[in-house]
Parts: C-alpha cells; sequence; structure tokens
C-alpha cells in the first residue's frame, strides 16, 4: 500500500494546487479524480448523450477505457488510448461531468482505477468522496474548503486573466448550484469524512494551506 493523502472539498477551493504543491514536496504523484470524470463526460458528448439520459450514459460505461499517464509528472487523461487532457476543462465537459458522476455505473467504472492507484504509488489524491469512500483508510484526509465569494474572486480573476469576459454573480450563482449538485446527490455526495481535517482556505495562501497538509503528514 502506498502512503496516502486524500483531499476532498467543493470546486474551486484550490484542491489541485494544493495537491500538486503536496505532491510535489512529497514526492508522490498527484491524482485528479476529477479529469476521470471529464474524460468519461468527453466521451459521453462525443456519443451524443444528454446529461439527463442516465440509461444511455449508464450503457456507455461499458466498454470505455480511460487510462491516466504521466507526461513531465503532469497528469494525462487517456480516453479509448486518445490523449484527451486538453479538452478536460472546456464548460460543457464541467457541467456533463458534474451531472453524470452523480450516476452509479459511472462511480463504479473508476473506483478501481483510483484505488489501484493508490495501492501501487505514494499519491495525493483529490475529489469529492476519496476520504469518505474511495480510500477510507487514507493516511491523511483534508476537507478543503473556502467560502462561496472567495471561490467566484479567485475564478473570475482567473478567467479576466486569460481575456475571458465573465461575470461575478454569474460564476458566484454556477459555484453554488454545482456545490448543491455535489452535496445533495444520493450516491457519493461531497461531505467530510469523520476523521478528515478541516481547511478553510479563505484567507490563507496557497503556502500556508500547503505547510498545513505537509504538517499532517507522518513521514
Ligand atoms: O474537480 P472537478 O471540477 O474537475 O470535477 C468534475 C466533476 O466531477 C465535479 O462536478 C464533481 C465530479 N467529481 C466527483 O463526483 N467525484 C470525484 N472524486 C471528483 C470529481
Amino acid at each position: 500500500m502506498g502512503y496516502n493523502i486524500a483531499i476532498d472539498g467543493p470546486a474551486g477551493a484550490g484542491k489541485s494546487t494544493i495537491a500538486k504543491q503536496v505532491a510535489k514536496k512529497k514526492g508522490f504523484i498527484y491524482v485528479d479524480t476529477g479529469a476521470m470524470y471529464r474524460g468519461l463526460a468527453l466521451h459521453f458528448i462525443r456519443q451524443g448523450i444528454q446529461p439527463e439520459e442516465r440509461e444511455k450514459i449508464a450503457f456507455a460505461c461499458q466498454d470505455v477505457v480511460i487510462r491516466i499517464g504521466y507526461e513531465d509528472g503532469i497528469q494525462q487523461v487517456y480516453l479509448n488510448g486518445d490523449n484527451v487532457t486538453s479538452r478536460l476543462r472546456e464548460e460543457a465537459v464541467g457541467n456533463m461531468a458534474s451531472k453524470s458522476s452523480a450516476i452509479p455505473e459511472v462511480r463504479e467504472k473508476l473506483l478501481e482505477l483510483q484505488r489501484n492507484l493508490a495501492k501501487e504509488e505514494d499519491v495525493v489524491m483529490d475529489g469529492r468522496d476519496i476520504g469518505t469512500h474511495v480510500l477510507p483508510d487514507a493516511d491523511v484526509k483534508v476537507y478543503l474548503t473556502a467560502s462561496v465569494a472567495t471561490r467566484a474572486k479567485r475564478r473570475f480573476a482567473e478567467l479576466t486573466a486569460k481575456g475571458e469576459e465573465c461575470d461575478f454573480d454569474i460564476i458566484a450563482a454556477d459555484i453554488a448550484e454545482r456545490d448543491a449538485r455535489d452535496m445533495n446527490r444520493e450516491i457519493a455526495p461531497l461531505k467530510q469524512a469523520e476523521d478528515a481535517v478541516l481547511i478553510d482556505s479563505s484567507d490563507m495562501t496557497i503556502e500556508e494551506v500547503t505547510d498545513a497538509i505537509l504538517a499532517l503528514c507522518g513521514r
């Protein structure tokens, strides 16, 4: 069994930024499970399936192959052998992932892949149900959150820096809506594991959060 650090929390809390930093400092691999859900979501989009078509999504899971690999230490997602990493952050893919990830067959498809990685490697894995369901025996569990306003501010700054036009209120409403969907779904809802350490990053720097997590690691 590898040494496992599980980081869960809502969208935009900074999980991937922090998880990457922690992985770098520890020399562990970073496993972005959201990217796996996004990879499957792209498959459903390519099949012309709508997010509401649960049966078609369940059926489409049967023979799709999702695999991850690393290039220069950066996670790559392969969909049926095709490297689709550059497509995963598209808005449509995120929306499909948010909806399709509530379907049991979709979660089942990725569970073994995630557990096997954690068994073989020292990992920092981030997602929504890592500490509660995927790796219940993780060595370190963190629930990383930040207020909706803080997360909306960060997203607004990110999009503005890229030269994209955006509206702060719409971003904040989207974040709140995604939270509600992730937290209230029947299967593997986003919630803090009983033995997870809560870190609210609203008023913390990336370094402060990283150091707080490193301090929790026994080795
Ligand atoms: O973290 P992210 O935005 O890349 O995740 C995309 C979607 O996948 C998100 O709406 C919730 C879902 N997800 C999940 O249900 N379980 C995980 N472990 C990771 C992501």
